[in-house]
């Protein structure tokens, strides 16, 4: 077990090595053990997280702020709007200032090309460790959760197991793709055979297509791209179909809700999820456009895992608070 994470950011998926992704995990299922029992686990008396949102959220936010209480700490909401970031202040002024006021930073930033890179400065910058609560990139704590997930439904051993990592029709926006990036560079490292499917406009980022070929390679795990989203779900042992945004195909925004448009057919319905085994789970991070990415029947039905997906973000999240703000 790697124990020693104190001080270190989570920003990237492989940030955190796959021994140290093991021990956030064990942490994790022992908090939400000791949750289930009423057993008290103060861990961080005392200690404040600033959670800082460029963008809207409900779980994250929940889970982050329900969390820190819950481990006998505080954490401090903070809109970027109600700030003086639009005034003048940079992500160095924020890393060293907030970095003297709390004990962890935690950010979302999914603006396209500029959320990353601004958690990087801010943690440059920041004496305290800078938590990723998704950028356009990444990701992080939605798959640590969704690991968990599926470590409670499918058990330990996951070689061999197909998971399909899929496109899905949605009209509202374009969402971001760090929830498909995040899950290509993680899951290989824990045995699974990813198959991304999406329509060609969709695809993901180059740097990180060649990192996910990489941890499929290391970790001895197929990889393989897919343009058809039935074929895809023959066979698997996990379906995760969420939307995402054209934005590597194409910059401009209209022009990519009008691609989105065309593939009104990549809904997760009961007749796609009949090609997936018999036991296949359903995964999605939510919030779903409903009956246009997903059907109600699929999203309620028995082999839907959403609720236990959105729970575990907050025993995944309290694990690392708890090995790295100490
Ligand atoms: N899955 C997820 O990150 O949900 P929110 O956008 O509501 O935080």
């Amino acid at each position: 077990m790697q124990t020693d994470l104190r001080g270190r950011d989570l920003i990237g998926d492989l940030d955190f090595s796959k021994e140290e992704v093991e021990s956030v995990l064990e942490v994790a299922f022992d908090l939400k053990r000791k949750r289930a029992l009423g057993e008290p686990h103060a861990l961080l008396r005392d200690r404040v997280l600033a959670m800082l949102f460029f963008f809207s959220s409900t779980r994250t936010r929940g889970s982050f702020e329900a969390g820190m209480a819950q481990l006998g700490g505080h954490a401090a909401f903070i809109e970027s709007k109600t700030t003086q970031i639009a005034h003048g202040d940079t992500p160095k002024e924020i890393g060293e200032i907030f970095g003297r006021y709390f004990d962890g930073i935690a950010i979302r930033h999914v603006d396209w090309g500029v959320g990353n890179g601004y958690l990087n400065a801010v943690a440059r910058a920041s004496r305290v460790p800078v938590l990723n609560m998704q950028c356009e990139v990444y990701h992080p704590f939605q798959i640590l959760a969704d690991l968990m997930t599926i470590i409670e439904k499918k058990g330990r051993d996951l070689r061999r197991k197909k998971m399909v990592v899929s496109w899905a029709y949605a009209a509202s926006y374009q969402k971001p793709m760090s929830v498909p990036q995040s899950l290509v560079l993680q899951m290989p490292r824990f045995g699974m055979d990813v198959v991304l499917a999406h329509p060609p406009e969709f695809r993901l980022m180059p740097d990180v297509m060649e990192q996910a070929r990489e941890q499929a390679r290391r970790f001895g795990t197929g990889f393989e791209v897919a343009d058809d989203m039935s074929a895809a779900f023959k066979g698997a042992d996990i379906v995760y179909a969420k939307s995402w945004g054209a934005m590597v195909h194409t910059p401009d925004a209209e022009e990519g809700a009008r691609i989105i448009k065309k593939y009104s057919s990549w809904i997760t319905d009961e007749k796609k999820m009949a090609l997936a085994k018999p036991d296949a789970i359903y995964m999605h991070p939510l919030p779903a456009d409903r009956n246009i990415e997903v059907t109600d029947a699929v999203m309620d039905g028995p082999r839907s895992v959403v609720y236990d997906e959105a729970e575990n973000r907050m025993h995944a999240q309290k694990a690392v608070m708890a090995l790295t703000m100490r």
